[in-house]
Formats: structure tokens, C-alpha cells, sequence
């Protein structure tokens, strides 16, 4: 049988398009399931590898290293940086709970050294165990509170810059 031109150039045509259509939509369905794209499951995704790497602490872009021995804190910028904590703790002498403890006095206190405030047993814990806001605990807790001290309720992502970190905790040892 012998087919006009005409007729073998729909032929190809139709099988390069059915080629095409299997590799395109058959691809993206191994990948995703559906042909589709998935919006939640992307953005799932990326939750996830932001928690892992939240978790094992790695950095995606290496900073450059932080030298804190030779770091030289700014008590203002500290000031400023706590507006990211006012929705939840006030800071002044004698200022009440909120959803989180009052924090005068905080640096150099026990866990869990406000009175009145229904810490979480995680921070009751460590207060039983006598453990103090130094600087340390404050750079690991302030950076990381959900790994820091896993089943402390206190929501908050974590700041990650250490010198931001280091002029915080400047500001926090001036309330006292
Ligand atoms: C969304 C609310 C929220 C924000 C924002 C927040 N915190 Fe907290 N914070 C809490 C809660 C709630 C607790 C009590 C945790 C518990 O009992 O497990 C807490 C506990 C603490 C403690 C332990 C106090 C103690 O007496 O043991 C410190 C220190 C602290 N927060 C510092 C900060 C700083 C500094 C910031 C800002 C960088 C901040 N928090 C932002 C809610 C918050």
C-alpha cells in the first residue's frame, strides 16, 4: 500500500505530537502524580527542606564566619531588634505576661523566671534542674527555640543573623 505525501506527513504528525504528549505530561505525571502541577505539594516541599535544614542546622549559603570574642555588641540596634518579640513579651520592670513571660530580669535568671507565667514543662525542667539564661542558652534558645529546647510553646521562628542575635542579648543584660 503507498500513501499520498500528503497523508504520510499526517501520519508523522500525529506521531510526533503523541510522542511529544507521552514524554511532556507522561514525565510530569512520574514526577508529580498528576499532570497538574501541584501548588501545596511545592510548597510542602520547600517546608520540608526549610525544617530539615532548620533542624541539622545547615546553612543553604555559607556566611561568612562570626567572630562573637572580637564582635562588639550595639545595645541599640538590641533595643530595636526586640520589636520582633513585643507582640508577645513585654520587657519592662513590673510589665505583665503575655502570651509569653515578662522579661525583665530575664539574662542571668532561671528558666523559667517570671512569676506567674504557665511555662510549658519543657522550660519547667530545666528551671527544676536549676539551669540560667547566660548567654549561651540565650544565643541557642533565641536562634533556634524549637530545636534549642523541644516542647517549649514559645512560636517563633528564631533569629538567625548572630550578630543580631549578640545585640539582643546585649539589650536583654541592660534589664535588670
Ligand atoms: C509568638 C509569641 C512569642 C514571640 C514572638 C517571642 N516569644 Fe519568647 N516566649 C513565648 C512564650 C509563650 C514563652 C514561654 C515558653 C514556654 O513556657 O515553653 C516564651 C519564653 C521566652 C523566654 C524564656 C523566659 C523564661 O522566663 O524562662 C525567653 C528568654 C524569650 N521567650 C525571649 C524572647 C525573645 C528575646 C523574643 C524576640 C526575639 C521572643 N521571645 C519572641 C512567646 C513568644
Amino acid at each position: 500500500m503507498s500513501l499520498s505525501p500528503a497523508t504520510k506527513a499526517f501520519v508523522y504528525t500525529v506521531i510526533v505530537a503523541e510522542l511529544f504528549a507521552v514524554t511532556y505530561f507522561g514525565g510530569t505525571w512520574l514526577l508529580t502524580g498528576s499532570i497538574i502541577p501541584h501548588k501545596e505539594e511545592t510548597k510542602v516541599l520547600v517546608a520540608g527542606a526549610d525544617a530539615a535544614q532548620e533542624a541539622s542546622g545547615v546553612a543553604v549559603a555559607a556566611a561568612p564566619a562570626f567572630d562573637r570574642a572580637s564582635y562588639t555588641p550595639d545595645v541599640g540596634r538590641g533595643e530595636k531588634i526586640s520589636a520582633k518579640c513585643k507582640a508577645c513579651h513585654s520587657f519592662d520592670n513590673g510589665g505583665p505576661n503575655r502570651v509569653g513571660p515578662n522579661q525583665w530580669g530575664v539574662y542571668g535568671g532561671k528558666f523559667g523566671h517570671a512569676s506567674g507565667f504557665n511555662y510549658s514543662s519543657a522550660i519547667m525542667e530545666k528551671h527544676t534542674a536549676g539551669a540560667v539564661w547566660d548567654e549561651a542558652a540565650l544565643d541557642g534558645f533565641l536562634e533556634a527555640p524549637r530545636t534549642y529546647l523541644p516542647g517549649n510553646k514559645m512560636q517563633f521562628n528564631g533569629i538567625k543573623d548572630p550578630a543580631e542575635r549578640a545585640d539582643l542579648i546585649a539589650w536583654l543584660k541592660t534589664l535588670k
